[in-house]
């Protein structure tokens, strides 16, 4: 049965939700499941802004015939190929024969790569800034290579003023009812999930980003419409500087996360007692994380809303703890940088947990690590607390700098 909403009067939103996935690309918890959004404008011709994965195809094929209540559907806009989005072009092209598929060579590549299905005469294969009229609308596309596949493209709507902007401005969590940002409390529910998003999916390619937003910049954009989460027609500036945050690698908040490696409760102990001064000295909103425990998802976009880190790691197998390694490997690979870094390592006889860290944070851009580092020999003592407390001074001293 059909489920939509209305994004303006002749543009509907007949995507769907999956409460079922445990983990999005397979690698990523979604306990509050994912959204599929697609977009359908009936105008003179009809136009359909990208499909969705194929858990959810009955809803959305449902969606669709419902919405167009009769009429052929005439362009599939594929504005990205990555298959939580592209799973139903098939079914579309055998439905509706004479359906154009409107995407750039790039798109075309990816879609052939993806399936066997014959696109002779079937494609409008469009360039930066070409237009394609619907009647009342009028489609205009622009590129976004790398944000965060080589074909992304973003189609704006010049009428209604509406952006599609595949999988920018996206962000995890299942939509209830509720689809826009004003109808939901946005930094209380949705906002970790939104960082968590941006920092796994997109995070690497800042740069890409911020070439983005300055290509949309000129634009009057009055509604964002996302591939995955809510409809944004409100605090649109919000979500923008967000991004422009987050893509400048730039910290949401001064303060410290703490992330721990503890396989005895000892360097747990010695991260605490750090949080605990840093605490009494005034520093608010600290977190802290066991690695063991936290999929390192959700470690890195701490890392991307907070200015220090203290990364603190028992020695194993002459090197890193293997979960602290993770992250550390997480933090290359998704090209964090401008962060400082407080380190605390634990060692019963030869402690080198700090020496390796330090070698992998200094292959990363624009990173501080701060001095002392704390040196614990099997479990905290009375002699640790003067280097935990010079640890906790040298942190103070540099958030007052910022
Ligand atoms: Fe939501 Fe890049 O796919």
């Amino acid at each position: 049965m059909y489920c939509t909403r209305q994004i303006t009067p002749t543009i509907t939103w007949v995507g769907g939700n999956d409460r079922r996935l445990a983990r999005f690309e397979n690698l990523f918890p979604v306990e509050r499941g994912v959204s599929y959004n697609s977009y359908l404008i009936v105008d003179k011709k009809t136009a359909l802004m990208d499909t969705t994965d194929s858990a959810i195809s009955r809803q959305f094929m449902d969606n669709i015939l419902h919405t167009l209540d009769g009429r052929p559907l005439d362009y599939l806009v594929v504005n990205h190929m990555e298959p939580d989005h592209c799973a139903g072009i098939e079914e579309l092209m055998l439905r509706f024969p004479q359906m154009q598929l409107v995407g750039n060579a790039k798109t075309m590549t990816l879609i052939q790569q993806f399936y066997d299905m014959p696109l002779d005469g079937r494609t409008v294969v469009v360039k930066e800034g070409d237009t394609l009229p619907l009647g009342q609308h009028t489609l205009q596309f622009f590129f976004a290579p790398m944000v965060h596949w080589p074909e992304v493209m973003v189609t704006y709507e010049q009428t209604e003023k509406v952006l599609f902007s595949a999988d920018a401005f996206g962000g995890f969590g299942a939509l209830s009812g509720n689809i826009f940002d004003d109808e939901v409390g946005f930094t209380r529910d949705w906002l970790d999930d939104y960082r968590r998003y941006y920092a796994n999916i997109v995070g690497k390619y800042g740069m890409q980003v911020q070439a983005t937003l300055k290509k949309l910049s000129g634009l009057d954009i009055q509604f964002i419409c996302p591939l995955h989460g809510l409809i944004w027609r409100t605090n649109l500036q919000m979500l923008l500087e967000k991004y422009d945050l987050w893509s400048r690698y730039e910290p949401e908040e001064q303060t410290v996360t703490l992330f721990y490696g503890s396989m005895y409760g000892d360097t747990e102990n010695a991260a605490e007692i750090l949080a605990t001064k840093l605490a009494d000295a005034g520093i608010r909103n600290i977190a802290m994380y066991d690695v063991s425990g936290t999929d390192v998802s959700v470690l890195i976009a701490e890392v991307f809303r907070c200015s220090h880190v203290v990364l603190a790691a028992p020695t194993y197998n002459n090197g890193i703890y293997p979960p602290m390694l993770g992250l550390l490997h997480d933090m290359q690979a998704l090209s964090v940088q401008s962060r400082t870094i407080a380190l605390m390592e634990n060692g019963s006889w030869a402690p080198t947990s700090a020496k390796n860290m330090r070698a992998l944070i200094d292959g990363m851009k624009n990173m501080t690590v701060l001095e002392p580092v704390v040196s614990v020999r099997s479990a905290p003592k009375e002699q640790s607390l003067t280097t935990i407390n010079a640890m906790c001074d040298a942190i103070l001293e540099s958030l007052k700098k910022n």
